[in-house]
């Protein structure tokens, strides 16, 4: 079960939109996907037309009040959701008094090996904070997630820095960075793909997500582009997203040694 924590210290620059349609597109391409919504904003919930309630949720799982399977809800075809409500909060402020809490996450998961390809985790804009420890406990791969704005490149290596500070030099996730929110028609744009590029060589994938308002409806409509417009532009950009994630399976455990020793 490959489990991809997607993250960002920085606010804003399109964890969620890619979460959803990441997943999505994964579920589209046959695998059996999971998404977690590891943010008490609830936005991946809502973003995949999930309205909780009082029924069980993220906050349970973790407090090992209920089984991950109690709150995982069906979304489409090969693409269920573990929702977030504003109550995950509380996880936050109680981890203090708790023994390891940053481990809760990766024990409800375990569970579920078997009965998913990939567990995507949509991360909360606080790199410091116990939930985004759970995820990166959790991951098999970090993908950072960069708008590519101004000083995106400056902003994407303090992340890679933040995260690599969490983790220590043992438990590192494959690290991959991905361009969101790219305006192909704008110079500067261009330029910054090229740097990034030329940064994070391999690290980098080569889809860039472009900006589109069309994603930004489905994502307040709660149906994700893959759904509602499949052959939108969107669509394809996360349909290439997908197929490199499918295409990139070199796990830490099974890097050759020379890669470990490089990173
Ligand atoms: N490729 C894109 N094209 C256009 N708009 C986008 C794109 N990706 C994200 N957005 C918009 O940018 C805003 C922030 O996106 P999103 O909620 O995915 O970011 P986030 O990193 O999850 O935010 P937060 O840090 O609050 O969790 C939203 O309004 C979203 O619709
Ligand atoms: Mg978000």
């Amino acid at each position: 079960m490959r489990t991809y924590a997607l993250a960002n210290q920085k606010g804003g620059c399109g964890k969620t939109t890619t979460a959803i349609h990441l997943a999505a597109a994964l579920a589209v391409r046959g695998e059996r996907v999971l998404l977690v919504d590891l943010d008490p904003q609830g936005h991946a919930t809502l973003g995949v037309g999930c309205h909780v309630g009082r029924s069980t949720s993220l906050v349970e799982v973790l407090f090992g009040e209920a089984e991950a399977s109690a709150a995982i809800r069906p979304v489409a075809p090969g693409l269920d959701l573990l929702p977030a409500t504003l109550g995950l909060a509380e996880f936050e402020e109680a981890s203090v008094h708790s023994l390891a809490p940053e481990q809760a996450l990766t024990g409800s998961l375990r569970p579920l090996i078997g009965r998913y390809d990939r567990v995507v985790l949509d991360c909360p804009p606080r790199a410091d904070g116990v939930l985004t420890a759970n995820a990166l406990r959790a991951a098999t791969h970090l993908l950072l997630v960069v708008e590519t704005g101004s000083f995106a490149l400056q902003g994407a290596l303090r992340a890679r820095a933040i995260f690599e500070d969490l983790l220590g030099l043992g438990g590192m996730p494959t690290l991959r960075v991905l361009a969101t929110m790219f305006d192909r028609r704008l110079r500067f744009a261009r330029d910054l793909l090229v740097a990034m590029h030329a940064r994070f060589g391999p690290e980098m994938y080569d889809t860039a997500i472009r900006t589109s308002v069309s994603l930004r409806e489905a994502v307040a409509s709660g149906t994700p582009v893959l759904h509602s417009a499949p052959r939108s532009r969107s669509a394809q950009d996360f349909l290439a997203l997908a197929d490199e994630v499918l295409a990139d399976e070199i796990e830490p455990a099974d890097a050759p040694l020379f890669l470990s020793l490089e990173a």
